[in-house]
């Protein structure tokens, strides 16, 4: 696919279509994210696919859990602060404030699509160590685009969420992953559901104009 067009296609699914993912497109895939840089060639990453059986007892679990209200516990919040600056703050409030997407009856439809892990047919899970430096979090961020954008070149939709790590034990669990490594992010990798109420653009989130975050001095 043409480069600027994988880069456009880059969107927030939340439902996916029952339809498998090939394994040897998704090695395929994690392969070349694996020439994403990192500091030192450091590599931190390692990557958890979940499908199948075992995909659906870590739905059931998850959904039950959501649905019980019961609180996530992120791997990431414990490493790093939690305190936004009002930078971020603002964007995040700016979306939720003038997008009717998270409001009135869609609220229920976002919830539902997080709760039920999009009805994804593969998550994968990216972890660092836990002994790890802030370094290494920007490392896995690259890895994890490099990852998307490759995945999207395949005709895949792609959904990072921290919803899929609201608890980390359950993820330990189904993914064995070990207990010193962080899990920092999920990603549902799988075919978009193009009837879905969730996924119908109300709107794009949009981003902010260019001249508010970049700066150039000569
Ligand atoms: C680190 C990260 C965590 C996210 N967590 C969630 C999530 O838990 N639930 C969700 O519905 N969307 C989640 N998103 C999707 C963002 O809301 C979405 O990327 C953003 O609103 C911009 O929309 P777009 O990707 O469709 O352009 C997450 C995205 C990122 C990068």
């Amino acid at each position: 696919m043409d480069f600027k067009r994988v880069f456009k296609s880059e969107r927030a699914t939340r439902k996916f279509t029952n339809r498998k993912v090939n394994e040897e497109i998704l090695a395929d895939i994690i392969r070349q994210a694996q020439y994403s840089p990192s500091l030192l060639n450091s590599q931190p990453w390692r990557i958890y696919a979940v499908m199948g059986d075992k995909l659906a007892a870590l739905r059931k679990e998850h959904e039950a859990r959501s649905l019980e209200g019961i609180k996530p516990d992120e791997d990431f919040a414990t490493m790093l602060s939690l305190e936004w600056d009002t930078f971020p703050s603002q964007n995040m409030a700016t979306m939720g404030a003038s997008q009717s997407y998270f409001y009135h009856k869609r609220l229920a439809l976002f919830n539902k699509a997080n709760n039920t892990m999009f009805n994804a047919q593969c998550v994968l899970y990216l972890t660092i160590p836990k002994e790890s430096p802030a370094w290494s979090v920007f490392d896995l961020g690259i890895f994890a685009q490099t990852l998307m954008l490759g995945a999207i070149n395949e005709g895949l939709a792609t959904m990072p969420a921290h919803s899929l790590v609201s608890y980390p034990d359950l993820v330990r669990k189904y993914a064995g992953i070990p207990e010193n490594e962080s899990v920092g992010m999920g990603i549902a990798v799988g075919y978009l559901d193009r009837a879905a109420e969730v996924n119908k653009p109300i709107y794009y989130p949009e981003r902010l104009p260019l001249d508010r975050i970049y700066k150039v001095s000569k």
